[in-house]
């Protein structure tokens, strides 16, 4: 018999592929227990103030309502960390669309019909909804977003540039963004015998958990957090959200189990959304190509409930080598509603301003972009000067340039032509760190020879049971299908959320251990297994505390054609070609799709993505999928997605970097440089619609 082939890396299909394609997955919505009620919240309609009165008088006459909940009646929760989640507890609307009541029915249209009922009076103040470069609230916080700091220099930056003979001096704005996941926010939550069990669209249910346990003052063994499949996330379900508190309060009120599923049209306002930047980029040059000075400086704003620092300057601490830096984050807040993670923030808007920089930079060198990124490349990472655990963006860069046919190119713009279309071609680099957070796992071996593995990771989409299937595998030297994977549930083994990219890297290393040390429980066992068979539990809370003396990230290349429309202005983007090097992907099958599906939401960063926050009203004027225009299939072309097999033995047991954020990072920038080389014209202010492109 030939062997079986080695499990990791193979293009296995996705364990629940078919219960998902069939309809059979259950999601946090389609769990109804027998009783359930239905809510349905109300957001304020102010931007700032406070509620001076609520009547519920008309909601709570409607036939089947069971309750409106609001400042006055809810159930009190204990403070937490995160003030997003004190919903309800006094009479303070910090932006529009902030809750101020839920009402709780029979029915999902009576609750419905109900909140529209509650009368809501407010006290209005004046409010601020604008980001400006010359802000006066922006301020430099302590530490940005990841916790790092929130200015670095490094020499003299003013003097290196001022003495470059060749210089740019841009700026470029991102909008607002909203993470938009097919799957609204969603929980079921019931009381039984003083337990409460939810089922939660969530990325990370333990945390959610914990967050209950402590809000609802029970231990955490009184708390059981189930999110089985979830329908994407993107950021905005990595921390638990008012919908899964607002659920867990109105089932202890009413004693029934109730359903709250967000409409989409009030997610913009409570479920986070990235920040919008202002960031001005300095690059100073030799004539040689080397980059001698780089400033990096970002505005942004935060809500004024809680300071959440989009960190778009970070990425450039570690792109290029330049002996004069500087980096730079203030942030205002404003009355909107709090901003947080969506897909690689920082790296997303940030690589989108540098890599569009550094691409001006060329321009102006008269230098290929390719080869000027290359040249730019520094041995050690420039910020703190530590060695790499592998950094392979050049030979991405040239793979990348190869696969593509990014030469021979005319560097002038605007000279392609087919019609009423103007052609070009661009290039951009990607980053993203490697973070690796504690997980504990178990492994068991059954009397019948076949495996279980117990940790609460979560598939948010990405196949999370069939590449920790193919880890288990790898370490028991056992076939893949011997082994079965639980996941999804907050009462199995405590694990870190699915976000920053360290799902699989911190999951897959408790999980290599302790099917590592079950393979050495089963060695030295004498004779047949106990009918309960052995096994193992193990966590990777030493490995993880332990500080890396490397540098870690990935890394990549991204190539843009795009065509622009001379009469309409629409810009349609015809190829993307990314190179990654990631350390060792565990499955082929799955880890394209999350660079495919990074670099298409990367192509609606370029194009046609955006939330705009009204002056008039205070609030996102594109709520919902008909107006915050996501890519749909016939504006994605040929996505190609490929990598580089690298060995990195300082990473984590598997030697895998995280894939879910590096594909949108550096895509808007190959297009928006796309964009110039057709057409001689630099657009700094994403999205490139068309009205901004005539
Ligand atoms: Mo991702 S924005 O870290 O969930």
């Amino acid at each position: 018999m030939p062997p079986a082939p080695h499990p990791l890396s193979a293009p296995l299909l996705r364990r629940e592929g078919r219960e998902k394609v069939t309809g059979a997955a259950r999601y946090a919505a389609e769990h109804t227990p027998p009783g359930c009620a239905y809510a349905w919240p109300v957001p304020a309609i102010v931007a700032r103030g406070r509620i001076t009165a609520v009547d519920t008088a008309d909601a709570l006459a409607l036939p089947g309502v069971l309750a409106v909940l609001t400042h006055e009646n809810a159930p009190r929760l204990a403070a937490l960390e995160d003030p997003t989640l004190a919903v309800l507890q006094n009479d303070r609307v910090p932006h529009r669309g902030w809750y101020v009541a839920l009402a709780v029915a029979d029915s999902l249209e009576t609750a419905r019909a109900a909140a529209e009922a509650v009368r809501v009076a407010y006290d209005t103040a004046g409010y601020d909804v604008r980001l400006t470069a010359g802000h006066p609230g922006l301020y430099t916080p302590e530490e940005v977003n990841g916790g790092y700091p929130a200015v670095r220099e490094r020499g003299d930056f003013d003097a290196a540039f001022a003495a470059a003979p060749v210089t740019v001096d841009a700026t470029y704005t991102v909008p607002p963004l909203h993470n938009h996941p097919m799957e609204p926010h969603a929980s079921t939550a019931r009381w039984y015998d003083g337990h409460l069990t939810v089922h939660d669209t969530s990325q990370g249910s333990t945390r959610v958990r914990d967050d209950l346990a402590a809000l609802f003052t029970l231990g955490k063994d009184e708390v059981t957090v189930v999110s089985e499949h979830v329908g994407g996330g993107f950021g905005c379900k990595g921390t638990p959200r008012p919908q899964v508190v607002l659920a867990a309060m109105a089932a202890r009120f009413t004693g029934r189990p109730v359903k709250l599923v967000l409409p989409r049209r009030q997610m913009a306002a409570v479920v986070g959304h990235r920040a919008p930047t202002l960031q001005r980029v300095r690059l100073g040059a030799g004539t040689d190509g080397l980059i001698t000075a780089l400033a990096h400086e970002v505005a942004t704003h935060t809500s004024t409930i809680t300071e959440f620092t989009e960190q778009a300057a970070v990425p450039a601490r570690i792109m290029y080598r330049s002996p004069h830096s500087r980096t730079t984050h203030r942030v205002v807040p404003l009355d909107i509603p709090t901003p947080s993670w969506m897909r690689a923030p920082g790296e997303a808007p940030g690589m989108y301003a540098l890599e569009s920089a550094v691409d001006e930079l060329a321009v102006a060198l008269g230098r290929d972009p390719v080869e000027l990124r290359i040249r730019n490349e520094p041995e050690t990472e420039p910020d703190s000067g530590r060695s790499f655990s592998s950094r392979h963006l050049t030979a991405c860069l040239q793979a990348g340039a190869e696969r593509f046919g990014w030469l021979p190119r005319d560097p002038r713009p605007a000279l392609r032509r087919e019609g009423d279309l103007l052609l070009g071609t661009g290039v951009a680099a990607s980053t993203y760190p490697v973070y690796l957070a504690p997980a504990t796992a178990e492994a068991h071996a059954a009397a019948d020879g076949s495996y279980r593995i117990r940790i609460n990771a979560t598939d948010i989409g990405t196949g999370a049971r069939t590449v920790l299937a193919q880890v288990a595998a790898a370490a028991l030297g056992a076939p893949e299908d011997r082994v079965r994977i639980e996941i999804g549930d907050s009462d199995l083994p405590p694990a870190v959320l699915a976000g920053g990219s360290m799902g699989t890297g911190s999951w897959g290393w408790a999980v290599h251990k302790a099917a590592t040390a079950l393979v050495a429980r089963l060695r030295a066992h004498q004779g047949p297994l106990p009918a309960q068979g052995i096994g193992t539990t193990a966590d990777t809370g030493q490995e993880t505390a332990a500080p890396s003396p490397y540098s870690r990230h990935a890394f990549g290349a991204q190539f843009a054609e795009v065509q622009v429309d001379t009469v309409t202005g629409e810009v349609r983007v015809r190829r993307l070609l990314g190179v990654f090097a990631a350390g060792r992907i565990l499955n082929s099958r799955t880890a394209r799709s999350q660079f495919i599906g990074g670099m298409t939401m990367g192509l609606g960063m370029a194009l046609t993505e955006g939330s705009g926050l009204d002056p008039a009203f205070g609030d996102f004027t594109e709520c919902d999928l008909a107006s915050y225009h996501v890519p749909a299939s016939a504006d994605v072309p040929a996505v190609e997605a490929h990598w580089l097999d690298e060995d990195d033995p300082h990473l984590n047991p598997m030697g895998s970097k995280g894939i879910g954020e590096i594909g949108i990072v550096g895509t808007a920038a190959a297009v928006a440089n796309a964009v110039w080389h057709a057409t001689g014209v630099r657009l700094r202010d994403l999205p490139l619609t068309p009205d901004k492109v005539l």
